[in-house]
C-alpha cells in the first residue's frame, strides 16, 4: 500500500474499536463527586412549584428541599448550592431577607444542614438579587446605580448569617469589587475561618441566565452590565482571577460554562486552586427544550456537555442535572454512555 506520512503504519482508529477500549483510553471521566446541585427554595409554599422556563426543576418547599438533599447524598455528589426565594412582600431596597436569620435562605441552610450534617457540602449563593425589590445584586445609590462599597457591607453581614445558619461554603456571585476580601474578613471576625469561599470569579453578563430569572422570581428591569463581565473579554477574567486569589478565594468559578470553555481552560491553566464551572439555566433549558421536541438525544447531549466542561479544566461542575447524572454514573458505564 502507498505510504502517506505514517499511514498505513499508524491507525488511530485502533483505539476506538470497542466500548471497553474507548473507556480505557478516555482522558476525561465524570464522577459523582464532581457535581454540585443548585437548588431553589421558596418561602410560604406547601407544594413544590414547577419552573416553567426550566422543565424538571422546581422551587422547593422546605420539606421537598430536604428530600432533594438526601437524594444528593445517596447519589454521591459533593454539594448543594442553595438559592432562597422570599415572599415578594418581604423584598426591599437593601434585600433585608438576605440578612434576616429567619430569611428563607437561612432557614433552608439550617434545615439542610440538620438533614445531611457533613455528608454533603452545604453552599449558599451570596448575592442580593433574590431579596431586593429592584432585582439588582447590590444596593443602589441616589442615582439608581449599584453602589459597590455600600453593597460590600451587606455582603459581609450576609456571609455571617449564612455561616451561622450552617453553610460550609459561601458563593459570592454579585461581582462587586473587593467582595472576596470583605467576606473573608467578616467570616474571620466571627471566628469562622473554617467556612470556605467558592468565588464566582469570572461571571459574564449572559443571556443564558434568562430561565433563572423566573426561577428566583426576579424583579430585575434592565441588565447587570455595570458589574458582570462583557462576553467579548478574556484578559479581564484573568485579572478578576488574580484579584480574587489575592483577596482569599479558596475555589474559583467560571460562569456560564458552555459558551466560555476557552476562558475556563485559561483559568484552569493558570491557578493552583480548585476550579469550578456553572452550567447555567439557559444551558440546561436549551437541551431540555430540544429534547422535548425530539431534536436531540437528551441523555447523550447532557453527558457530552458535561464531559466538555470537565475536559476544558473544571474540577467541579454546578449543574441542574447533578443528581440524575450521578445516579446514572453509579449504575455503571452502560447507563452513562
Ligand atoms: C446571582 C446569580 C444568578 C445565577 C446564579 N447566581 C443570576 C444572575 O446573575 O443574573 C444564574 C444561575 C443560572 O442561570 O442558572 N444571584
Amino acid at each position: 500500500m502507498t505510504k502517506y506520512g505514517s499511514f498505513p503504519g499508524t491507525r488511530p482508529r485502533r483505539l476506538r474499536t470497542t466500548p471497553v477500549m474507548r473507556r480505557m483510553v478516555a482522558e476525561t471521566r465524570l464522577h459523582p463527586a464532581d457535581f454540585i446541585l443548585p437548588a431553589f427554595v421558596r418561602e410560604g409554599v406547601s407544594e413544590p412549584v414547577p419552573i416553567a422556563t426550566m422543565p424538571g426543576v422546581v422551587q422547593h418547599t422546605r420539606d421537598s428541599l430536604k428530600k432533594a438533599a438526601l437524594e444528593a447524598v445517596e447519589a454521591g455528589i459533593s454539594g448543594i448550592m442553595l438559592f432562597g426565594v422570599p415572599e415578594d412582600a418581604k423584598k426591599d431596597a437593601v434585600g433585608t431577607p438576605g440578612t434576616d436569620p429567619d430569611g428563607i435562605l437561612q432557614v433552608a441552610l439550617r434545615d439542610v444542614r440538620a438533614e445531611v450534617g457533613d455528608e454533603l457540602l452545604v453552599m449558599s449563593d451570596l448575592c442580593l438579587d433574590e431579596t431586593t425589590d429592584h432585582g439588582h445584586c447590590g444596593v443602589l445609590d441616589a442615582e439608581g446605580r449599584v453602589d459597590n462599597d455600600a453593597t460590600l457591607e451587606r455582603y459581609a453581614e450576609m456571609a455571617q448569617v449564612q455561616a451561622d445558619a450552617g453553610a460550609h461554603v459561601v458563593g459570592p456571585s454579585g461581582m462587586m469589587d473587593g467582595q472576596i476580601g470583605v467576606i473573608r474578613d467578616a467570616l474571620d471576625q466571627i471566628g469562622r475561618e473554617d467556612v470556605a469561599i467558592l468565588a464566582y470569579t469570572v461571571k459574564y453578563s449572559s443571556a443564558f441566565y434568562g430561565p433563572f430569572r423566573e426561577a428566583v422570581a426576579s424583579s430585575l428591569k434592565g441588565d447587570r452590565k455595570t458589574y458582570q463581565q462583557d462576553p467579548a473579554n478574556v484578559r479581564e477574567s484573568l485579572r478578576e482571577l488574580a484579584l480574587d486569589l489575592e483577596e482569599g478565594a479558596d475555589m474559583v468559578m467560571v460562569k456560564p460554562a458552555g459558551p466560555y470553555l476557552d476562558v475556563l481552560a485559561r483559568v484552569a491553566d493558570s491557578v493552583d486552586v480548585p476550579v469550578a464551572a456553572y452550567q447555567i439555566s439557559g444551558e440546561y433549558s436549551m437541551i431540555e427544550a430540544a429534547a422535548e421536541k425530539g431534536w436531540i438525544d437528551r441523555d447523550k447531549a447532557i453527558l457530552e456537555m458535561l464531559t466538555g466542561i470537565k475536559r476544558a479544566g473544571a474540577q467541579n461542575i454546578l449543574t441542574y442535572w447533578a443528581t440524575e447524572v450521578a445516579q446514572k454514573l453509579r449504575q455503571g458505564p452502560a447507563a452513562a454512555q
